[in-house]
């Protein structure tokens, strides 16, 4: 398993977007090319697939990257709009997301909220075999709203899709992105799925990559990935940077990625808002003045 062990980078609103990616993937993973990226999740609005959402997918500065598309939708009929339309954009990969737990997507049956409706669930996996010769699914999920156990349920409904993989984040929407990881409930979830197995959550270290190989089928990092941008690096090289490298791998993707964002966006405002919360992801061992002035003003002075 260790030889196929797949390593992606998590999508995050507003953080992952193309300019990260692009700047990230150069610096990092052009090279191996073994890191799959995928988009931030691409939605339905007004009765539309959102026009922001699919830029993002079809920009130009996804040239070259391994890129899978994520969607969120609340019923079959959002989720086919959102597939046709990534379907004549060309793409041949597309992510399901069941694990938001963004309260206002969660009430209308959205993201998580998807995993307290199994029968939308078997309705979404009947309108995937329509496309089961043009489109690999893959699906990412929490284990539940409220409670844990209610991922049980969907064990069966999971093992008829036909699927990639599914990624896994061991924790409940409620839980939002703190608090304990629900390790023995992912263990009782996954050893009944047929599925490979891509675990997500709290990895931030090469060592915790190591230990995960024997187990999963791949390891998906989101803020791990922002704070620390060689992880993966790290890992194949089996080698760990110093805290002064790493911290100058940080700055240097967070001055490319305003380098590129300049570019494309109107004005200095537009681009130290965009740039601010990146700066949340500073590692602990950047110096402390440096990252004050980050957040307060988006860019590196
Ligand atoms: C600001 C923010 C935005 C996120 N946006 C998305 C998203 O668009 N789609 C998705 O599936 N998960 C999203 N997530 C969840 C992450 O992909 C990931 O599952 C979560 O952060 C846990 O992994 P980590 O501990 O490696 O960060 C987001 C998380 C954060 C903090």
């Amino acid at each position: 398993m260790d030889n196929e062990f797949k390593l992606m980078a998590a999508p995050l609103q507003g953080l992952t977007e193309a300019a990260w990616r692009s700047v990230h993937f150069r610096l990092f993973g052009e090279e191996q090319g073994d890191v799959e990226y995928f988009t931030p999740f691409i939605r339905v609005e007004k009765g539309e697939v959102r026009k922001r959402d699919m830029r993002d997918y079809t920009s130009d500065l996804n040239a070259g990257m391994r890129l899978t598309p994520q969607i969120i939708f609340r019923d079959a009929e959002e989720w086919r709009m959102l597939v046709d339309a990534l379907a004549e954009a060309g793409s041949t990969r597309i992510d399901m997301n069941m694990g938001c737990p963004f309260t206002p997507q969660v009430r209308k049956g959205r993201g998580a909220g998807m995993l307290a409706h199994p029968d939308m669930v078997e309705e979404i996996a009947k309108a995937m075999e329509g496309y089961a010769d043009s489109i690999d699914f893959s699906v990412k999920m929490r284990l539940g709203v409220n409670d844990a156990s209610e991922s049980l349920s969907l064990v069966d409904i999971l093992n008829s899709m036909k699927m990639r993989h599914i990624t896994v984040h061991p924790r409940t929407a409620t839980q939002q992105y703190k608090g304990e990881l629900q390790l023995d409930a992912m263990d009782g979830f996954t050893s009944r799925l047929k599925h490979p197995v891509v675990f997500n959550g709290e990895v931030s270290s090469p060592s915790d990559i190591e230990k995960l190989t024997s187990r999963y089928d791949g390891v998906m990092v989101g803020r791990g990935l922002l704070r620390r941008p060689t992880l993966f690096a790290e890992y194949r090289s089996g080698g760990e940077l110093t805290a002064e490298e790493r911290n100058e791998a940080f700055l240097s993707l967070i001055g490319r990625t305003a380098s590129v964002l300049e570019q494309r966006l109107c004005g200095a405002t537009q681009l130290k808002d965009k740039m601010k919360p990146y700066w949340e992801y500073a590692p602990e061992t950047l110096d402390r003045k440096t990252v004050k002035l980050g957040r307060k003003n988006g860019i590196l002075q």
